[in-house]
């Protein structure tokens, strides 16, 4: 019996959690699902974002479901040191996991494109695959500091942490239309330098069936959403991701609509890029399609269910027609909405 981990975590984590392990157990009952605690929740209650009980429980699970971790602007938990904020027990989940490629699909679903802002031709068939390195760069390179008046961050690839995401980007790309932009700074950053010269020779190695080809970050920020078509499977660095995958969420309409998988050496870490939302948190009207979409990665590549994936994108896909949240311009609220889910699910075959 295949073991799951779900770790609500803060603001509207435990809201879209619930909702998306309501879909889960309606699709895969046989899955054991165990709660944990993590984000600013476990710190309150056990002065670490990131306990020991929680790593403990990661010990033969077959996948974890995240929720969001972290509070307001003004919360106290932003007054921690460092490695007691929400987020770094998130990053430090990430790395107990091993997960260094993080799948952020950006897709419009035909019949969709109403929900953007974009024009409908514009978004209508976007398919974009973003693979965001995630366990180094800035966010993880042990040369930091805050002293006086004086910071710095460093971000640092090797040439192994950089040809193991970009495996992940051209594996993927044969699945589907066979073509990786690489998005760095190279005009500017020796790092990028680096990263480009050995994307570039795993390509000529490895994956000669794949189109590759390089685009500056900054470009890329503008022609993302203006011209979202031009992209199949982007890879880029940690910090470039994260940016570019929350401004890639105007494409379908809503962060609320961007689910993820974290792969790498054990189990997959599944979570909605969006955060906890505090200024809704509390008020039942979250959009949990990204945590259910999340959990539908999570049957995909973690439990290597595709049908019960299908099923699971297939009832979103129809729920955001019929009832769409507020973020969307609609008015379902949580529950409405994830009942619609479970109504599509009843309609919706369960192979195909
Ligand atoms: P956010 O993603 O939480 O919210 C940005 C905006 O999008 C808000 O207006 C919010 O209401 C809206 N939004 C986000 N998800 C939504 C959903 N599912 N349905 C409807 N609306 C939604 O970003 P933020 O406000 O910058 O960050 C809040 C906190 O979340 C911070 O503490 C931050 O560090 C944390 N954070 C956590 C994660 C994570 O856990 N993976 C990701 C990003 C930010
Ligand atoms: C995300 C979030 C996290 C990140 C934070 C909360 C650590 O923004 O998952 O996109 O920057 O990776
Ligand atoms: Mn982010």
């Amino acid at each position: 019996m295949p073991r799951v981990i779900t770790l609500p975590g803060d603001g509207i984590g435990p809201e879209v959690t619930a909702a998306a392990t309501q879909i889960l157990r309606e699709v895969a009952p046989d899955v054991t699902i165990e709660e944990h605690a993590i984000g600013g929740v476990a710190y309150d209650t056990h002065g670490d974002p990131f306990p020991q009980v929680t790593r403990d429980a990661l010990a033969g699970a077959d996948a974890v479901l995240l929720g969001t971790v972290g509070g307001a602007q003004d919360s106290v938990w932003n007054t921690l040191p460092r490695p007691k904020r929400p987020e770094s027990g998130l990053l430090a989940l990430r790395k107990a996991l091993g997960c260094y490629a993080n799948l952020r699909p950006v897709r419009v679903q035909p019949g969709l494109e109403h929900l953007s802002p974009l024009k409908p031709e514009l978004a209508r068939g976007v398919d974009i695959l973003i693979v965001r390195e995630l366990l180094g760069g800035v966010y993880f390179d042990g040369d930091r500091k805050i002293d006086g008046a004086t910071a710095y961050n460093t971000m640092r690839y090797t040439t192994p942490e950089v040809e193991r995401v970009a495996r992940v980007a051209f594996w993927a790309a044969e699945q589907r239309r066979g073509r990786v932009t690489s998005v760095d700074k190279a005009n500017v950053l020796e790092v990028s330098e680096l990263w480009r010269r050995d994307v570039t020779a795993l390509q000529g190695r490895e994956y000669r069936g794949i189109h590759l080809n390089h685009e500056y970050v900054d470009s890329v920020a503008m022609l993302i959403v203006s011209d979202p078509s031009r992209y199949d499977v982007i890879v880029t660095e940690n910090l470039f991701g994260d940016i570019l995958s929350d401004l890639a969420a105007v494409i379908p309409g809503s962060l609320g609509l961007m689910p993820s998988a974290s792969l790498g050496d054990g189990a997959g870490l599944f979570e909605p890029i969006h955060g906890s939302a505090p200024d809704i948190a509390g008020r039942g009207v979250a959009n949990p399609a990204a945590a259910i979409m999340s959990a539908g990665m999570l049957l995909r590549h973690g439990l290597k269910r595709p049908d019960a994936a299908n099923q699971i994108d297939r009832a979103v896909a129809l729920a955001l027609r019929q009832s769409p949240t507020r973020d969307l311009g609609g008015t379902a609220d949580t529950a409405t909405f994830t009942r619609a889910v479970l109504d599509a699910l009843e309609t919706s075959p369960a192979v195909g």
